[in-house]
């Protein structure tokens, strides 16, 4: 059995008093597109941001790939690796926001190039290059010196997708890609994350669009107060769902 891309088991966090994951189980296979749904506050972004280690977990064990993302294993102890050796490991994980975080003094050329010049030490031409290719990948091959103030919020989505894939990613996470954006500029976003899913990446995909997660989604994860509350075949668990909860939450945002 090959080992899931990504491996959560009893993951705890809080922030201060407020328990904000109360150990939460999840598995993503290689190629698998995982849809994370669930009411606000009720810790999808925080779960996110352990998969990356931009939070320490408090509890209960992450793996990328079958490699902890912020911690060396010593025997049974888990040792926070420094901050250069989470940086590398990081480079595995694409992370997308709900506000693209664009550089905005740089073209989408440059946004695209940036990690890998700076990061990883890639040559400029052929950091153009390989940026060039990826915006014409999200539909932007027109765009490449485009400003993101010039840009719609769609499209700087989509240079924020090229961007998080330049570093060559194995985990692309989205958190709420598309709920900032104008109704009419949803489909474009969701189409490249749909070739993505096609082209076989890997996804956890924090969203409310149920359409989507039908769609795209192998794994549906309804989330409530730091819990999985259900999880499993999209269609069944956005559809008819075993859970209260669940379908209390889907009769709010259908
Ligand atoms: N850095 C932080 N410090 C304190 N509380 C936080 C922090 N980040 C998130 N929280 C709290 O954790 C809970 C879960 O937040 P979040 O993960 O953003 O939920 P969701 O993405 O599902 O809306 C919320 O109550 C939020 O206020
Ligand atoms: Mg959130």
């Amino acid at each position: 059995m090959s080992t899931p891309l990504l491996h959560a088991r009893g993951v705890r966090k809080h922030f201060g008093r407020l328990e904000v994951l109360k150990g939460i189980d999840l598995t993503v296979e290689r190629g698998q597109v995982c849809c994370l749904l669930g009411p606000s506050g009720s810790g999808k972004s925080t779960f996110l941001r352990c998969i990356n280690h931009l939070e320490k977990v408090d509890g209960g064990r992450l793996t990328v790939d079958g490699e902890l993302v912020g911690y060396r294993q010593q025997g049974s102890r888990l040792h926070e690796l420094r901050e250069s050796e989470v940086a590398e490991r990081r480079r595995d994980i694409g992370m997308v926001f709900q506000r693209f975080n664009l550089f905005p003094h740089m073209t989408a050329e440059e946004n695209v190039m940036e990690a890998p010049v700076q990061v990883a030490g890639v040559p400029r031409a052929q950091a153009r290059e390989t940026a060039h290719a990826l915006l014409e990948r999200v539909g932007l091959g027109d765009k490449v010196r485009g400003y993101p103030a010039e840009l719609s919020g769609g499209q700087q989505q989509r240079v924020a997708i090229a961007r998080a894939l330049a570093m060559k990613p194995k985990l692309m996470l989205f958190d709420e890609p598309t709920s900032a954006l104008d109704p009419e500029l949803v489909g474009d976003v969701l189409d490249v994350m749909r070739q993505l899913a096609e082209d076989g990446m890997t996804m956890v995909v924090v969203t409310h669009e149920t359409g989507f997660a039908r769609e795209v989604g192998d794994t549906a994860v309804f989330m409530d107060e730091g819990v999985v509350v259900e999880a499993g075949d999209p269609r069944r668990v956005l559809t008819d769902p075993e859970q209260d909860r669940t379908r209390a939450f889907l009769s709010k945002v259908l």
